[in-house]
């Protein structure tokens, strides 16, 4: 078991990724807080997974939230070992169609609140004095635009630079920052994208979703379950040394 007793938070962890990693973490021995603004969906998921997880309600964008959710797992389980800032919001139009709300909407959750999470996360960190992990998810959409996902690309753009920074300031602290870049997971988020892709480039839903799987050199979409291990090893004493880094695991669709 590569994370024995270490308490974990994960945002957006109801469904989708969020989920699968925090059912890696329990299997390596981790206690998680499925910490999702959707409380319901979180609660359901921590009676699935079984008692080593509990839900926290948790909205990214309101400070008081990040707060309380911090002090709940510090409450419930001692102490914040490991960070992953999963939980975003995709929207995707042509450029001269983009409006402001999108964009305000697209920044205050991936960016914001990847950086106001990771702060909160971090002082508590440094007030316990262990160090910690923090894990971002960009994404391969923050290492280059696409022409109808110009605020989610930028957001993730972010994110990176978010992450280098981050990593280069609290390494003093024995906090590892780093990010994990995927290409295409399938899931929930991925049906979005997809019905979004079918107005704007005329196709059946469905289409894009089949395009883009067949484009990726592994030869099929991403399963969240693909990510689980870096996930893992990013949090494991084995990634002690890895600072500041943004990692793709997206079957070879980009290169960096
Ligand atoms: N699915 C992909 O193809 C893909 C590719 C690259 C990167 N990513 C990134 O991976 C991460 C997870 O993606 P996913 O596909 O599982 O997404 P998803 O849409 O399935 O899940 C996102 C979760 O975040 C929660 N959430 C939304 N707003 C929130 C807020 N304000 N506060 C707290 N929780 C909130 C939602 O309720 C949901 O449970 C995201 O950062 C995403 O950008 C996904």
């Amino acid at each position: 078991m590569r994370l024995k007793d270490k308490s974990a938070l994960i945002t957006g962890s109801a469904r989708g990724i969020g989920r699968a990693f925090a059912e890696a973490y329990v299997h390596e021995g981790a206690t998680v807080a499925i910490a999702d603004i959707n409380l319901e969906a979180a609660e359901k998921t921590a009676a699935e997974i079984g008692p080593a997880v509990y839900a926290v309600r948790l909205d990214v964008t309101d400070q008081a939230s990040i707060d309380a959710a911090i002090a709940a797992v510090e409450k419930r389980a001692g102490g914040l070992d490991i960070l992953i800032n999963n939980a975003a919001l995709f929207d995707a139009a042509p450029i001269v169609e983009i409006s402001r709300a999108s964009y305000d909407r697209l920044f205050t959750v991936n960016v914001a609140g990847t950086l106001f999470m990771l702060q909160a996360a971090a002082k508590s960190m440094i007030a316990r004095g262990k160090g910690g992990r923090i894990i971002n998810m960009a994404s391969q959409a923050g290492r280059r635009g696409e022409a109808l996902v110009a605020v989610y690309c930028a957001t993730k753009a972010a994110v990176i630079s978010l992450t280098q920074s981050a990593g280069l300031d609290l390494i003093k602290h024995g906090i590892n920052v780093n990010a994990i870049a995927p290409g295409v997971v399938d899931g929930e988020h991925w049906d979005h994208v997809d019905s979004l892709f079918a107005r704007y480039e005329n196709r059946p839903l469905g289409e894009k979703k089949k395009l883009v799987g067949e484009s990726v050199p592994y030869g099929r979409m991403g399963r969240a379950e693909d990510l689980t291990g870096m996930a893992v090893f990013l949090a494991s004493s084995e990634a002690e040394y890895i600072v500041a880094q943004t990692y793709n695991v997206d079957g070879g669709q980009w290169m960096s």
